[in-house]
């Protein structure tokens, strides 16, 4: 695994020459975030040699890189997902290449379904904490001893002081926003309202299908992570509103704009 991580790795580093400043996933219906970036190379995952290729609508598949508001980024449009039916190993195969690549910071988007009542559609929340409930953990097996320990410290998932920055880019542009728990189930199915209301009792704010194993990976290879997500629906023990994929992405597009606003001034003020 980790020869073909490097292997990957190398032939990105060829390309771009460069050490990126971040590394940006956009999750479902995200990827408008991707036309504010100026590229120097895009490269369909296709063309990547090891990199998985996705299978949602809504999902693209390229790395791009580029600069955004100065700094070098390399993003990637179209996430792989572990209900598409990829291992776990494959969902955080590009995490683990961003590392190998010298990249620090981890930014992540990502569609959920909220929860906590104080939330409505199209709301944006930065995940200050989550609960992994997915059925399988990305670390399980053989320690990769190159990328971290076999024992993973997760006490500060999401980074304090990105976050700070986030919420300081959201309030001087009157943007509304949330600091919230998500709860990663492995979809692909949305939950029962009665799986709602168990998340809800659990203490999450929102719950989605991804995400997770990313962050736990970064973590594992000590990364600064960053996650905001989009309340594309809302559910709840007592609410029985049908969720569908466009609906999700319908929501994720008018919170866009939002989601830009705060990504850019993140970008531009951290570190
Ligand atoms: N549940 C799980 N995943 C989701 C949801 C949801 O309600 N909305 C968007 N992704």
């Amino acid at each position: 695994m980790l020869e073909k991580i490097k292997e990957t790795a190398s032939f990105i580093k060829n390309i771009i020459q460069d050490t990126p400043d971040f590394a940006i996933v956009l999750g479902s219906g995200l990827g408008k975030l991707q036309d504010e970036v100026q590229p120097i190379h895009v490269l369909e995952y296709k063309d990547i040699p090891n990199f998985p290729q996705t299978t949602v609508v809504g999902h693209g598949g390229q790395l791009i890189y580029g600069t955004l508001e100065g700094k070098k980024i390399l993003m990637m449009s179209g996430r792989f997902h572990y209900y598409e039916g990829y291992s776990m190993e494959t969902v955080v195969f590009p995490i683990r290449v961003f590392h190998v690549l010298g990249i620090k910071n981890l930014l992540l988007s990502n569609a959920s379904g909220g929860v906590n009542s104080n939330y409505q559609v199209a709301d944006i929340v930065i995940l200050k904490d989550h609960i992994n409930m997915m059925p399988e953990h990305p670390l399980r097996g053989r320690n990769i001893e190159e990328l971290g320990p076999r024992f993973v410290d997760m006490s500060e998932p999401y980074h304090k002081k990105m976050i700070a920055i986030a919420e300081k880019a959201a309030t001087e542009n009157n943007i509304k926003i949330h600091q919230g728990i998500y709860l990663g189930l492995q979809g692909p199915t949305f939950e029962t309202p009665a799986e709602y209301g168990m998340i809800k009792a659990m203490g999450a704010d929102m719950v989605g299908m991804s995400t997770i194993p990313e962050v736990i990976v970064a973590k594992h290879m000590d990364m600064d992570v960053f996650c905001i997500s989009v309340i594309t629906d809302l559910g709840g023990p007592d609410i029985s509103f049908a969720v569908s994929h466009e609906e999700v992405l319908n929501a994720a597009n008018k919170a866009m704009p939002n989601v830009i606003t705060v990504v850019k001034g993140l970008v531009k003020n951290y570190p």
